[in-house]
């Protein structure tokens, strides 16, 4: 029998000093949550699905309701997720009236024969399998509305430079989770980054790219600038870098981010899991909100 262990995380950025407490509420509750699922013997994918859907439900994350906002002033959310023991994945990409993606990913997994499915076609598929469905305004905080407002009529900055020199915000919540039975899942939600180009998708609902799991070595979610995550294929390339070390994810998490950094100048964290429980984060972000929980403490940490 495996010792249970839950790492998630609530996005790699420049977390303003005024939202860090929120952020380290909103991961406390997400963390508790789905340590209680892993705690009665639950599997690892409820535990990440519970998870992300608290943190979709807070509005202080980058996901479901509280979502930055394209630049049609409209909230597009992706969400991926995978079952390491299954080997099966299912995402999502560019939805809109879905209050949890990260459930509506789960069910593409779980109840199709594909992997992703985007935009009007995901929406149908939710109202096909009863995942719960929104109005647009629902997913709109007063918060991003006003952050919308500032950003129009402006120059735009490249993504780079946005990251660089203003901190880009990209929050997105993730978590990885290894059960009783030493199964391993992973999972993320976001909404992207602010002002993105309609239609625009990043890394989280790109499998092995945002989200990666594999029973053989462990699990992986990624937070940051997507363009960048992608071409380094950021989830896997992390797992098998797991492989590689004997199963340590810190050292596979510091590794992926070198590589991230040398191949594409990319910006953001990683939070890796092994199969026996042990967990690894790395991130170049002023902040990372991340928070964890394995058999062996006796209370969680949370750090942003
Ligand atoms: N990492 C989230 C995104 O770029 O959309």
């Amino acid at each position: 029998m495996t010792k249970p262990s839950l790492v998630i995380h609530g996005g790699a950025w420049d977390i303003p000093q005024s939202l860090v407490a929120a952020h380290r509420k909103g991961l406390k509750t997400a963390l508790k949550e789905g340590w209680q699922v892993l705690l009665h013997g639950g599997p690892a994918v409820d535990a990440v699905e519970r998870a992300i859907i608290v943190m979709e439900d807070d509005e202080t994350f980058d996901a479901g309701r509280g979502s930055f906002l394209n630049a049609a002033g409209e909230v597009e959310l992706d969400a991926s997720f995978m079952d390491g023991k299954s080997f099966r994945a299912g995402a999502v990409a560019a939805v809109q009236t879905v209050r949890h993606p990260i459930t509506l990913a789960r069910r593409v997994m779980e109840e199709s024969e594909h992997v992703l499915l985007v935009g009007m076609g995901a929406t149908r598929f939710a109202r096909e399998q009863g995942v719960e469905l929104c109005s647009l305004d629902d997913l709109i905080t007063a918060r991003e509305l006003e952050r919308w407002r500032s950003l129009q009529g402006k120059p735009k900055a490249k993504t780079k430079d946005a990251f660089r020199k203003k901190r880009k915000p990209t929050g997105t919540a993730g978590a990885v989770a290894v059960d009783r039975e030493g199964n391993v899942a992973a999972g993320t939600s976001t909404g992207g980054t602010p002002n993105k180009y309609p239609g625009r998708i990043g890394d989280s609902p790109l499998i092995g790219c945002g989200t990666y799991a594999d029973n053989v070595a462990g699990g992986v979610s990624t937070s940051g600038w997507g363009e960048a995550m992608i071409k380094v294929v950021m989830a896997k390339t992390v797992v098998d870098l797991m492989a590689l070390h004997n199963g340590d994810p810190a050292k596979a998490a510091k590794e992926g981010l070198k590589i991230l950094v040398r191949k594409s100048d990319g910006f953001g964290g990683i939070i890796a899991l092994n199969k026996a429980g042990d967990v690894g984060v790395a991130f170049n972000t002023p902040r990372m909100a991340r928070a964890y929980i394995t058999s062996s403490m006796d209370s969680p940490l949370v750090q942003i």
